[in-house]
């Protein structure tokens, strides 16, 4: 607690708090997780059991609206959802302006905050029938945006949404399909996939959620939120953290080359650190990481694949466990060690990796941004700041500098 009294002559006090760490922003009822038990709940039930026995609509629904549907609820929203697939046929124009080589983050980040120059009846936040409309737009048209993404850089047609797929086979179809030909969902792999986002669904108040709930304090309309929340997760420290592991383990590319990056992650004068590994609130094994390594063995299994990296990330995971500087430190694989394992032997390339958690995770940025906007305590949101710069004086002229 600083006494800005002492420093400024100014009056009260607050909490110095980098990075958070320590600061509560919100009251939330979406998401609970205890970091020292790996313990993740949404809306109370545990990610495994949602990972095991539900669909990635189901908890959509359920971050949403707070309860699990029963089957006509579901029904009634699945439809909705696609109701709202396709996007404004404009849209592809404003695809065609990106350069083919673009990052698809940049272009799902000018995409998304874009679709408010499109949807002008959905852009109203005091009105909750509007919230909802620009809540399932965005669930429904992020898996086509992302599919355009993808298209757009190896220079194919894109593929409209195909109404009577399931959320994740039609975006794979969208993605992997082409144009007047069958496209056959493999269904271990929509089970996958469909996996994939529910384990990235939400995370509570994470750097990009905490960026779309700052946008939106402000009154700013859905969809300009959402790009926000986008933005922030491309980071390598958040969102982008899959595709830097998976990199990273094809760098290390042998089992007997680990030792080694082990070493570098250790030693203080080297920035390196193990990608996938760590995490600022789990301080035990990251419950999504276990299902993860599940999936990449089934799907693997599926595709008849034998991945080296796979046996590189599991050595890797061995001995980090078994390492004391991991050990002290509670450094734990993460959600993002194996999912890109993953998403590479399905056929998506590095690039698409956080463009696929930004598609998972905007079900939770909905959802957050909805409860925000309802709570009656909300403001805007203004943290303080210790200024440790210059105290005031006078301007000097140029020539006498
Ligand atoms: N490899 C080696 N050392 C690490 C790692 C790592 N992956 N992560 C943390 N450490 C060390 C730090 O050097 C630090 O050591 P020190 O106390 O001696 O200075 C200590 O562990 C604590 O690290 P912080 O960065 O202070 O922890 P924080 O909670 O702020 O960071 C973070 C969490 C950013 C996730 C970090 O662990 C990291 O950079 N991991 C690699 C990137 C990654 O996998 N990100 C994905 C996160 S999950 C997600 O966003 C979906």
């Amino acid at each position: 607690v600083v006494d800005i009294r002492k420093l400024y002559g100014q009056s009260g006090k607050f909490t110095y708090d980098p990075g958070f760490t320590s600061t509560a922003s919100c009251q939330s009822a979406i998401t609970y997780i205890d970091g020292g038990e790996g313990v993740l709940l949404h809306r109370g039930y545990p990610i495994d059991q949602l990972a095991e026995h539900s669909t990635f609509m189901e908890v959509a629904y359920l971050l949403l609206h707070g309860d699990l549907p029963k089957k006509n609820e579901l029904d009634k929203f699945s439809k909705t959802i696609t109701y709202h697939t396709m996007v404004h046929e404009q849209l592809v124009h404003f695809f065609r302006g990106f350069r083919r080589d673009a990052h698809p983050m940049s272009v799902m980040c000018g995409v998304v905050g874009a679709l408010s120059a499109f949807y002008h009846d959905s852009t109203d936040i005091t009105d909750p029938t509007q919230r909802l409309i620009a809540s399932h737009r965005l669930i429904a048209k992020m898996p086509t945006i992302a599919a355009m993404a993808h298209k757009y850089s190896l220079g194919q047609p894109f593929l409209y949404p195909q109404n009577d797929l399931s959320y994740t086979g039609n975006f794979l179809r969208m993605t992997f399909g082409v144009p007047a030909e069958p496209y056959e969902v493999n269904p271990v792999i929509e089970r996958a996939m469909d996996r994939i986002f529910i384990l990235h669904a939400d995370h509570e108040q994470n750097a990009s959620t905490s960026t779309v709930r700052l946008a939106g304090s402000s009154g700013a309309n859905p969809f300009a939120c959402i790009a926000a929340g986008i933005a922030c997760l491309w980071g390598p420290a958040h969102g982008g953290a899959n595709e830097a592991a998976l990199n990273m383990l094809r760098e290390i590319g042998d089992v007997k080359n680990i030792k080694t990056y082990v070493e570098r992650a250790k030693d203080k004068n080297d920035p390196f650190r193990l990608m996938g590994f760590g995490h600022r609130v789990y301080k035990n094994y990251d419950p999504r990481a276990k299902v993860m390594q599940q999936t990449a063995e089934e799907v693997l299994k599926e595709l008849n694949l034998t991945d080296p990296v796979l046996d590189v990330a599991r050595e890797l995971e061995h001995i980090a466990l078994n390492d004391d500087y991991f050990v002290e430190k509670k450094l734990y694989p993460n959600v993002d060690f194996y999912s890109g394992i993953i998403l590479n032997a399905i056929g998506f390339p590095t690039e698409m990796f956080t463009a696929l958690f930004a598609l998972a995770r905007t079900t939770g940025w909905v959802a957050q941004w909805n409860e925000m906007i309802s709570d009656p305590e909300q403001k805007i949101g203004r943290p303080r700041q210790l200024y440790v710069g210059a105290t005031q004086r006078d301007y000097v002229p140029m020539d006498e500098r």
